[in-house]
């Protein structure tokens, strides 16, 4: 049965076909003149997407309820917004991610207030090639907040990183955040399993983007970042909350299908001796959420597709999204926004499309959050 929308609805999806069937047969210089014109235009009119309309509504909800970093109510939130895993193909090969990430960009500009920054989470192209990621970039600057950028698999190994960093910069580094010390991590370095087996750039590529093989190594962190991670936390109070953003998780969760970090054992130890320490990772494409001692993991959406969830390994902590309805290109996708509280920690909220906004609570984590805990209720409707 055909969905039924109110009128504001329809004149919206009306106003976005009719943009999204120009942007099919145009250059990326009008591509992106025409996606900031859809939002001007229908900001004039009042005509904001539905779903945006939640999610703005949850944030000031949060506020209300006074848990960002003053407390205090009707102060403005403080927060970030992320958009991730956009795998975008070129235009002549794919529509459909490319209308996603738009989308994702069209929510994050109608945040009011804006956020303080946008991560972007990683995999911003399909297989690393330079229009993907030119495309991608293009795209991404039409956000009206800062953009951090991290690193994924699918950006990395056509050219072992030269592109990505040509137009984004070094994949590692460290910032403060309001009270907060940030580190973005490159977390999907591999061992060279292609020299030996003489394969080409797009061999190695191609064998890095399927998940489900016996030939690529496992995702690490490796040795040399481990160190810089060690020498750039060592300048910070044990009593300063951390906030770490990683492609991959920084736990293991299931090895066949890389999602797991080889060395995550060790990137825990060095963050153990911090108070509050949260992780926000892409890759699993999926709500997923953790706690390891004093961890507290969260797993980004993706607007390209949702990953199922692994048949072994999940959290016992994670209630699992269910994709209700595999051809709506949207469902089980999304973006979202993390709000610091006073204490810290984070709590975000998971803007799936299509569906209610989901809120998870860092408190949700801590008393709920053990490793020897039996599983917790696996599925929940939305
Ligand atoms: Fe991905
Ligand atoms: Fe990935």
């Amino acid at each position: 049965m055909a969905a039924r929308h109110t009128s504001v609805e329809t004149k919206y999806y009306a106003d976005r076909d009719r943009v999204l069937k120009k942007l099919r047969n145009c250059d990326r210089r009008t591509f992106l003149k025409l996606s900031a014109a859809t939002m001007g235009a229908a900001l004039a009119k009042g005509l904001m997407p539905p779903h945006t309309f939640q999610l703005v509504d949850v944030a000031r909800a949060a506020v209300e309820k006074g848990w960002d970093s003053t407390g205090a109510q009707g102060s403005p939130p403080f927060r970030f917004a992320y958009i991730s895993d956009a795998h975008l193909y070129e235009r002549t090969l794919n529509q459909r991610f490319v209308r996603a990430i738009v989308k994702a960009v069209d929510d994050v500009n109608a945040l009011d207030p804006q956020p303080d920054f946008v991560l972007y989470g990683g995999d911003l192209a399909q297989l690393g090639s330079p229009a993907q990621l030119e495309m991608g970039r293009q795209i991404l600057s039409g956000l009206k907040a800062p953009v951090k950028m991290m690193v994924g698999e699918h950006d990395w190994f056509l050219d072992m990183g030269e592109k990505w960093q040509e137009m984004f910069g070094a994949p590692t580094y460290s910032f403060d955040w309001k009270g907060i010390h940030a580190v973005v991590l490159m977390s999907v370095y591999e061992k060279d399993f292609w020299t030996a087996r003489k394969m080409t750039p797009e061999q190695r590529m191609q064998t890095v983007a399927g998940l489900d093989n016996a030939v690529q190594s496992r995702f690490e962190v490796g040795e040399q970042q481990r160190e810089w991670l060690k020498n750039d936390l060592a300048k910070v109070p044990t009593t300063t909350p951390i906030l770490i953003f990683s492609h991959s998780p920084l736990y293991k969760y299931y090895r066949n299908w890389n999602f797991w970090t080889e060395d995550a054992d060790e990137v825990q130890a060095i963050l153990k001796p911090y108070d509050k320490v949260t992780v926000i990772h892409a890759h699993t494409h999926q709500m997923l959420f953790n706690r390891i001692g004093n961890i507290n993991f969260y797993g980004v959406l993706s607007t390209a597709w949702p990953w199922p969830y692994a048949p072994e390994g999940l959290p016992p902590l994670t209630v699992q999204m269910n994709r209700a309805d595999p051809f709506d290109q949207f469902d089980g996708c999304g973006d979202g926004q993390f709000t610091a509280r006073a204490d810290g920690l984070v709590d975000t909220i998971y803007n799936l499309w299509d569906r209610n906004p989901v809120t998870v609570k860092a408190d949700y984590l801590i008393s709920h959050g053990s490793v020897d805990q039996p599983p917790a209720p696996q599925f929940a409707s939305y």
